[in-house]
């Protein structure tokens, strides 16, 4: 088989990296791919946008490529899937109609209503005017959330009144773009988040081990939203009888809700769950793909080929495929990222040590990385994901920073307590 992964960032690594693990795989093409895609041994780097559609589809037909596989929401949410569906090329991930369920929070927050699943008081408004006075009478901490995609960075967590109708303001004039036109207004949930990703062709469902992602970059769990700064899988706080009822009120009913609407949902369907502190649970936002950077921490655990699984997605016979194989044990990844990033940061520093990283056993995936002339450069915010594999949470932790410690490049920065709710520390 030959496969084309569709993304350039980690996840991407993990999934190309993965799939080329599989007898049945011969090559990957990642489009555009990253300087980790670029060596790794049976894929290529493919230089088209993730929003190329036509571009994919010449070189899907042109190539015999068996399977297209997206990794971002952003293609898609711009119907991706059902562009390459209309050409006869299969793919993993959700049409536009499904892809919504990330795409609008609102639209997200009404199928979660509609359905019964578990998740923080809502309402959603077209004029800010509106939304403050509802603000003012529900008082703070409140959380603000621009409709669309906005990158990670639309939802505000606000700790006083005056901060709400700061993002509120912001929101409609635009700064999310046009994520801009409703703003979903939320119950502000404490307790630990966790996400639960699962593969379905619509019909069956198969959550992946539960995952712990770390948002924010400043140790403690302090400072700016990220797209995530580490993770580990599993996540212990996800228990058997907690994921037994994700999977029923969260999972079977956001795909019956969604087959209501008439929308066949076959790829990745992904829970961000806040777990409060009384065990219970509610859902914080679905996503319509693989998360970044807990695809880091569960694929090396998954020892089912991965493309197998896809292909059974796709072609709607999840049902007959054996229970999912694990490794035992654990996977820890730790980001490793620019300085200044999640706000402005530098590119094009040389980066070293990551043999030496994977002479320590670690497994070092890229993300913000590129190849030029022989020289590895940094070329993102997060750069690279450093995962560390162990019989038990402490040994795949103690590998992963082991790993990150080999790694060198100018204002380098890492969070030195991913796992802080495993260790207690
Ligand atoms: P989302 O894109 O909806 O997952 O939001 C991004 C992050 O904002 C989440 O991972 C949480 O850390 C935080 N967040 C979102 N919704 C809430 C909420 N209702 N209460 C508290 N924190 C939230
Ligand atoms: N790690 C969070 C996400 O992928 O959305």
């Amino acid at each position: 088989m030959q496969i084309l992964v569709v993304g350039s960032g980690g996840r991407e690594h993990a999934l190309a990296w993965k799939l080329l693990q599989s007898q049945q795989v011969e090559k990957v093409i990642c489009a555009p791919g990253n300087g980790g895609t670029a060596i790794l041994s049976g894929c290529q780097n493919l230089p088209l946008g993730v929003d190329d559609f036509e571009g994919i589809a010449k070189f899907a037909h042109k190539e015999g490529i068996n399977l297209v596989v997206v990794g971002p929401e952003v293609p898609l949410a711009q119907g991706i899937t059902d562009y390459l569906n209309a050409q006869g090329i299969m793919v993993f991930g959700p049409n536009k109609a499904g892809a919504q369920i990330e795409a609008s929070k609102a639209w997200a927050k009404s199928l979660m209503q509609e359905a019964g699943i578990p998740t923080a008081k809502a309402a959603v408004f077209t004029q800010a005017k509106d939304a403050k006075l509802y603000v003012k009478a529900q008082g703070a901490p409140i959380v603000v959330k621009a409709d669309g995609l906005a990158a990670g960075k639309g939802v505000i967590v606000a700790t006083t009144v005056t901060e709400a109708e700061a993002a509120i303001e912001a929101i409609f004039q635009g700064q999310f773009g046009s994520a801009g036109n409703f703003v979903v207004i939320e119950e502000c949930l404490t307790g630990q988040e966790v996400s639960v990703l699962a593969l379905t062709d619509g019909l069956t469902i198969r959550p992946l081990l539960p995952a712990q992602d770390h948002k924010r970059i400043g140790e403690g769990d302090t400072g700016d939203n990220t797209g995530g700064m580490g993770a580990y899988a599993p996540a212990p706080i996800a228990t058997p009888e907690l994921m037994a009822r994700v999977q029923q009120e969260v999972l079977s009913r956001a795909i019956a809700t969604l087959r209501n609407r008439g929308i066949d949902y076959r790829g990745v369907l992904y829970a961000g769950l806040m777990i409060t502190p009384v065990g219970e649970f509610k859902v914080l936002e679905f996503n319509c793909r693989f998360g970044d950077p807990e695809t880091q921490v569960i694929l090396p655990l998954l020892e089912t080929p991965l493309e197998e699984l896809m292909l059974a997605c796709v072609q709607q016979r999840l049902q007959e495929m054996p229970p999912l194989a694990w490794k035992e044990g654990t996977a820890v990844t730790v980001v490793a990222a620019s300085g200044g990033y999640p706000g402005a940061y530098a590119k094009g520093k040389t980066i070293t040590g990551i043999s030496s990283a994977e002479a320590q056993g670690a497994i070092v995936f890229h993300a913000g990385t590129k190849l030029q002339a022989q020289q590895l450069l940094t070329d993102g915010g997060r750069v690279l994901n450093v995962t560390g594999v162990g019989a038990n949470f402490q040994q795949a932790l103690a590998q992963a920073y082991r790993g990150i410690e080999c790694i060198q490049f100018q204002g380098m920065y890492y969070r030195r307590d991913i796992g802080h709710r495993v260790t207690g520390k």
